[in-house]
């Protein structure tokens, strides 16, 4: 019983540091290969959602300069890119990249356009 309530409490601890921690654990410079494979053709080499293919798009991509897009912690941007956007052409990521590969990819985002609550 002891033990599971540690564990518990430790898990706790760890979960609330990676969800609340406005610096991703990711590496920014393989994050940018992952970028531009998987996320450029929309999102466009600024980050500002004008890609290649984004003049196709019903939905356009998010321009994740925006402040709207900066206001968003880490972990709502992290969950949009695991699981997608509902109805958007911005599908879920979890299965085709690795959970390393999502933070880096993260922490490249974030390095180029940073957590800002009140921009
Ligand atoms: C086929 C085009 C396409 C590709 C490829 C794509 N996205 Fe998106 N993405 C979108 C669209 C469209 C939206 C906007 C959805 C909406 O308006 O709700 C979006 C939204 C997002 C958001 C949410 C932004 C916010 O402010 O909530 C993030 C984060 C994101 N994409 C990251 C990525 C990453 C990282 C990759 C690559 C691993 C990627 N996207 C690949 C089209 C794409």
């Amino acid at each position: 019983m002891k033990i599971t309530v540690a564990a518990a409490i430790l898990f706790l601890f760890a979960a609330s540091s990676w969800v609340s921690a406005q610096t991703a654990p990711g590496n920014p410079r393989a994050g940018l290969a992952v970028y531009e494979k998987h996320c450029l053709r929309c999102h466009g080499s600024n980050l500002d959602g004008k890609g290649p293919d984004s003049q196709d798009l019903i939905v356009r991509p998010a321009n994740l300069q925006s402040v709207n897009s900066r206001a968003k912690t880490d972990w709502e941007l992290l969950v949009t890119i695991s699981n997608g956007a509902l109805f958007t052409p911005m599908h879920g990521f979890r299965g085709k990249l690795t959970d390393q590969q999502m933070l880096d990819v993260l922490s490249y985002i974030r390095s180029v356009a940073p957590f800002d609550a009140v921009s």
